[in-house]
């Protein structure tokens, strides 16, 4: 096991380019499922998440080549396994993305549920219901769903709530079911968009990308692509709130700006310099942080991957802000660890009243997930002293290279052997 170790005061200074998004290339990888031919993709991200989806495609009898880092290709010639089982969809939720597709290919799927997981009981219930509609049988047996159909067919179905992955998951049942499916209260987040525009790519016919109702004509096969993945939106948050938690001036490369929208108006609100060009963002310290209040919210709202690092900032902040989670009923796990360090947090249902102090220390810290495990990364980055983050794979399965992007931005941060846990 591994530990990083981060001796804090140091201001971020430099540039730093995004990598590409985990949750754009995990359902890609999925989509993969949907063709015989070979998909492409580049730009993809060292996580251990993707490794996880490697995992599973092979176990479904997938052929994959990645040797050429950042580049994978996949080639789905014949499925000849229809399982993702206990033990991949325990580490990562994402693994229910194969259920869309295989359903759509092959008519069968038996993939556990996921169960609760520490930002809150997230079920599948809508990917379930959507999958019903399009005529799919349902069965769920110790532990386990079992999906079977003939070939789905075309329907009209409205989501009770705004879901990423149900969205993705019955968009790629969508493609090669018989007939025009309508979907109703889609999520609109980006990595939906660059899915649908690589659906569209590899031949199917999707309307309205970037709205919540989607048309989709479905299609007796769809052929190969190659793609470049679009940067991914929390990392790049995550890097410009390091700016701001270290009084630095960093420029993200390479980014999306308008995808972090959200961020960046609140980062100019808690008055940080924000300068955004074509493909880059820049932020600069421009004296004390002032204390906010935000609310998480679908996208385009304040991304909930994102509320665990702003509440960092706003530990530092002067004067009190109230942080509102909107999307998941639990995801406030960091809140203890960063009290560890010293932040003065309370929290009430979904709302943590953060009243920032003047300084944080450093502390043996360990986090349940992968964007609480950031937030105790930024609060290191600015604490006094030396912060130990336990349980570094929780940060490897979503930050590429973290470490090295940190240490070139002029911070003190080592990856150790952890003999604590
Ligand atoms: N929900 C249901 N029923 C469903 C599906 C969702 O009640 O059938 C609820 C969830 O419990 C939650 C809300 O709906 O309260 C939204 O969940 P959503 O389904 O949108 O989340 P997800 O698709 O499982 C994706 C990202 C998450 C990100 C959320 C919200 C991927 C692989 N994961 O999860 O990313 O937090 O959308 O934006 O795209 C992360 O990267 O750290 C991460 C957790």
């Amino acid at each position: 096991m591994e530990k990083i170790v981060i001796r804090g005061g140091a201001s971020l200074k430099g540039e730093v380019e995004a990598s590409g998004a985990k949750n754009a290339v995990l359902p890609l990888m999925c989509v993969a499922l949907l063709t015989s031919d070979e998909m492409t993709f580049h730009r993809v991200p060292a996580l251990r998440d993707i490794r996880t989806t490697k995992q599973l495609l092979l176990q479904l009898g997938v052929r994959l080549d990645d040797f050429t880092p950042g580049t994978l290709r996949i080639k789905a010639c014949e499925i000849t396994d229809h399982t993702a089982p206990y033990e991949l969809v325990k580490t990562m939720r994402a693994s229910v993305l194969a259920l869309g597709p295989l359903m759509a290919r092959e008519g069968r799927a038996d993939v556990s549920l996921p169960g609760g997981c520490a930002i809150g009981a997230r079920p599948i219930d809508q990917h379930l219901k959507g999958l019903e509609a399009m005529g799919a049988e349902i069965q769920l047996d110790k532990g386990y769903v079992i999906a079977r159909a003939d070939r789905l067919r075309a329907t009209d179905f409205t989501f009770d709530l705004k879901t990423v992955t149900g969205t993705e998951n019955l968009i790629m049942a969508a493609s090669l079911a018989k007939g025009t499916t309508v979907l109703r209260n889609c999520a609109v987040e980006p990595e939906v968009g660059e899915l649908i525009h690589v659906l569209n790519r590899m031949g199917a016919a999707i309307e309205g990308a970037g709205t919540e109702t989607l048309v989709i004509e479905g299609r007796d096969r769809l052929h190969g692509v190659v793609h470049e993945v679009m940067p991914d939106r929390i990392e790049v948050g995550s890097y410009l709130i390091a700016a701001a938690i270290t009084g630095g001036d960093v420029t993200v490369t390479n980014s999306r700006p308008d995808h972090v929208s959200a961020l960046l108006d609140k980062l100019q609100e808690v008055g940080l310099q924000v300068d955004v060009g074509e493909d880059s963002v820049r932020v600069r310290s421009n004296g004390p942080i002032a204390g906010r209040d935000v609310s998480t919210d679908p996208y385009p709202g304040f991304a909930t991957d994102l509320q665990a690092q702003y509440m960092a900032l706003m530990s530092l902040a002067q004067g009190t802000s109230v942080i509102r989670e909107n999307v998941f009923e639990n995801r406030f796990m960091h809140v203890q660890e960063l009290v560890r360090m010293g932040a003065d947090i309370r929290v009430s249902g979904r709302a943590a009243t953060v009243r920032g102090v003047r300084s944080l220390s450093g502390a043996h810290v360990q986090a349940t997930d992968l964007r609480a495990s950031a937030s105790l990364v930024l609060a290191g980055l600015a604490a006094e002293g030396s912060t130990h983050i336990h349980r570094v794979y929780h940060l490897d399965r979503g930050y590429d290279r973290l470490d090295e992007k940190l240490r070139n931005l002029g911070a003190d941060v080592t990856r150790e052997k952890d003999d604590i846990v």
